[in-house]
């Protein structure tokens, strides 16, 4: 029931992160040289001395279970948090409270003797924010416990390090922490081995230098606890959580967002997003649900999508040729009636390295409207467009949820795009 409140505390985290992810996403280059298939008698890397590695789970009380049962029944194919734990450090505070801080996670993934793995297919989910690192560089970042994005990355043919710094921003009583990870390595001969958050990760509450490195030694850090399993052991109630690319995409739990005013007054805000691609993704294209109260005109990389004035009728829109490695999210949005004002979206935004040697390698980043979005009642020529400077605005006041302040569902077809609305920019 604390949820609703953490994003609020984590801003100052937030600006950090989008700075440097922004510093590290690189785009693809056309003179990538892909390695040749390797032969199916390549020799299998020398395992990783699992007897060390991995502790047992009864060493760690506070999880009461065993590592046997957490092998997911049914397909390896299908991305699932079915069996996975939610994990953390094994801490509580003096006054009894999660503790606020970083920590970073570690998993050292070896493949089964003869087995070549050629991609990862991961989601996670996080209370309050974490960022994914494979074999050292930084995939993509996660502020929800509700939505999960999903990325696909090309692994090593050897070992592969998962790594995640994560967050716990809540300084308030009865707060949470945990994170939650699956993900389905595929192998060069086409079959699959799921990866979840398990008993098997590592964790520290220091993070020197290259602790995210495949090369980094870990055998200090402490083994995780697990607060629950997914669906059933659930830490508080976080409940079903969904994965972009894999199920429908909702605004449930998006935040209504606007300025902090209070009262709200009648005119147009302006509103930004900007997230980055995974590396090497630069060609994307996206999903949107998305209402105003009362009236919006939608851009992404400043390029006009659609306008809205149906109030409380939720659009859905579908967005093609969206070129990275940043995307940003822009809209113009009215206040036409006293009292209640405020935008409403989820978006998915698809992408993939289109100089890949790894076929149908697409991630799927989740951006529902939140207090991460930048907000500001000075409407400037050029808001819209990707260069434009938003850090000197505020970010977004969150007033309810799609779910508790639920508009009209969209129908299945797209809406009509319309023109921008009066005073609102051409886009391009
Ligand atoms: C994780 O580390 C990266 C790189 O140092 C940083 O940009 C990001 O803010 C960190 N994320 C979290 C959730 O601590
Ligand atoms: C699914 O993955 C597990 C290990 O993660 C493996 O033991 C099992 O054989 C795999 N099942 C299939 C059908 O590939
Ligand atoms: C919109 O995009 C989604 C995801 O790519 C696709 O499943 C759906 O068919 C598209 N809708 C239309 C009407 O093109
Ligand atoms: C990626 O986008 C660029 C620029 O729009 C385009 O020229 C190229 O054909 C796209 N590549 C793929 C594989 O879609
Ligand atoms: C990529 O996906 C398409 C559609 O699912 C499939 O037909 C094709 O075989 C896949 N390619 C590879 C190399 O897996
Ligand atoms: C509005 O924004 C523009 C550009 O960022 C800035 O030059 C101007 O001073 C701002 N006006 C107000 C009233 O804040």
């Amino acid at each position: 029931m604390f949820k609703a409140i953490f994003r609020v505390v984590s801003l100052a985290v937030l600006a950090v992160s989008t700075q440097a992810a922004a510093l590290s996403s690189a785009s693809g280059s056309n003179n990538r040289i892909c390695p040749a298939p390797y032969p199916s008698s390549t020799p299998a890397y020398p395992p990783y001395p699992s007897s060390s590695y991995y502790p047992t789970s009864t060493a760690y009380p506070n999880s009461g279970r065993s590592l046997v049962s957490r092998q997911s029944s049914g397909s390896n194919d299908t991305l699932t948090f079915n069996g996975a734990d939610w994990i953390w450090r094994d801490e509580l505070g003096s006054d009894g409270e999660a503790v606020p801080g970083v920590r970073g996670f570690r998993k050292i993934f070896n493949p089964p003797s003869g087995k070549i793995p050629s991609k990862l297919e991961i989601a996670f989910a996080v209370d309050d924010i974490a960022t994914l690192f494979v074999n050292g560089e930084e995939i993509g970042t996660t502020y929800h416990w509700f939505g999960a994005s999903s990325y696909c990355v090309p692994l090593s043919p050897g070992s592969n390090t998962i790594a995640f710094n994560a967050t716990n921003s809540d300084t308030f009583p009865r707060s949470h922490v945990a994170l939650l990870v699956t993900g389905i390595v595929t192998y060069t001969d086409g079959t699959t081995s799921r990866i979840v958050s398990d008993l098997s990760w590592r964790v520290s509450a220091s993070l020197p230098s290259g602790w995210e490195q495949p090369g980094f030694d870990d055998s200090s850090w402490e083994a995780v606890i697990s607060e629950g399993t997914y669906p059933t052991q659930d830490p508080d109630n976080y409940g079903t959580v969904s994965i972009a690319g894999v199920d429908p995409l909702s605004y449930a739990q998006a935040h209504w967002i606007w300025t902090s005013e209070n009262p709200v007054t009648l005119g147009a805000r302006a509103l930004r997003r900007t997230l980055d691609l995974p590396p090497g993704n630069t060609n994307a294209s996206g999903q949107v649900l998305i209402v105003a109260d009362d009236e919006y005109s939608l851009y992404v990389n400043g390029h006009f999508v659609g306008t809205g004035t149906a109030f409380p009728t939720v659009q859905r829109f579908n967005i093609s040729s969206i070129q990275g490695p940043n995307v940003v999210i822009a809209v113009y949005a009215v206040n036409t009636m006293p009292t209640q004002a405020g935008v409403l979206a989820a978006i998915q935004i698809t992408s993939f390295d289109p100089y890949s040697c790894v076929a149908n390698c697409t991630s799927e980043i989740f951006v529902p409207t939140d207090g991460f979005w930048k907000v500001s009642t000075n409407v400037t020529s050029g808001f819209e467009q990707p260069g434009f400077d938003d850090s000197a605005w505020a970010f977004a006041t969150e007033d309810g949820t799609g779910a508790s302040r639920a508009p009209t569902a969209p129908g299945n077809g797209l809406s009509p795009a319309g023109t921008p609305l009066p005073g609102a920019p051409a886009g391009n």
